[in-house]
């Protein structure tokens, strides 16, 4: 499904260079649940950004679905982002001045969905992540944990084939960080390709045992240059 062929990454700035990501080649399969650890630096972010089609590669070849992306063709990338990946953040990364349900609802419009789709679709993501505040609740009246449900949910109303997460339980406690990763595991048992980036050896076992030994678990250690 996602091949990354000797994949490069260089950020210039002024005559200053950074790679953050060389020669890096990964296969990824339909289903896989692929779990990235390294140290801060090694380019883990800017892998699932090049994954989910945020990010262009410096050097290298990126086939997604058997067809070698051309990042010259916006329209396309701009297809593959919107209806390939959906993204899940440390920070949370929802929309402040939106609530709950507008938070989910924003990438269903984007899609054209009509609203009574939209309403079914946003009522069943809420139940999967087991959220029962009220939907007009905007994110900050949340606790961190709730307002990483409403992220995943917003993951689970898109439908996307590939879910990048960037380290989602680094600023949760135990308990949620366990529900988030649980969530994780059911969405990869759904059929959702993974890609987790997390240094929390707790939720790499809690992964490994939820999935069990028939999976298409992955691990993926990175290293500098
Ligand atoms: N937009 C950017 N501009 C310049 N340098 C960047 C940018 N993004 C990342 N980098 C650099 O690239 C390297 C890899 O970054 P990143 O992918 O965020 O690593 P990680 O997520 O593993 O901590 C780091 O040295 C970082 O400073
Ligand atoms: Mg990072």
């Amino acid at each position: 499904m996602i091949e990354l062929k000797k994949i490069s990454k260089i950020y210039k700035r002024g005559n200053m260079e950074t790679v953050a990501l060389n020669d890096f080649s990964l296969t990824i399969n339909e289903g896989d649940f692929v779990v990235v650890e390294g140290v801060s630096g090694t380019g883990k972010s800017t892998l699932l950004n090049i994954i989910g089609c945020v990010d262009k590669p410096s050097a290298g070849e990126y086939i997604f679905e058997n067809d070698a992306v051309d990042y010259s063709d916006i329209k396309k990338i701009e297809l593959l982002r919107k209806e390939k990946f959906g993204y899940i953040f440390q920070n949370y990364a929802l929309m402040d001045k939106y609530n709950l349900y507008e938070n989910i609802e924003m990438p269903l419009m984007a899609r054209k969905i009509p609203p009574r789709e939209r309403r079914k679709i946003i009522k069943e993501s809420l139940e999967l992540v087991h959220l029962s505040e009220p939907v007009r609740k905007y994110p900050n009246e949340l606790s961190g944990g709730q307002q990483q449900r409403v992220a995943v949910a917003r993951v689970i109303a898109m439908n996307v084939p590939v879910i990048l997460a960037d380290e989602p339980t680094g600023a949760l406690d135990e308990k949620n960080a366990e529900d988030i990763t649980d969530l994780l595991v059911e969405l990869n048992k759904k059929g959702r390709t993974i890609v987790l980036v997390t240094h929390n050896t707790d939720m790499i076992n809690r992964i490994r045992g939820g999935l069990g030994d028939s999976s298409n678990y992955k691990y993926v250690y990175m290293t500098k240059g």
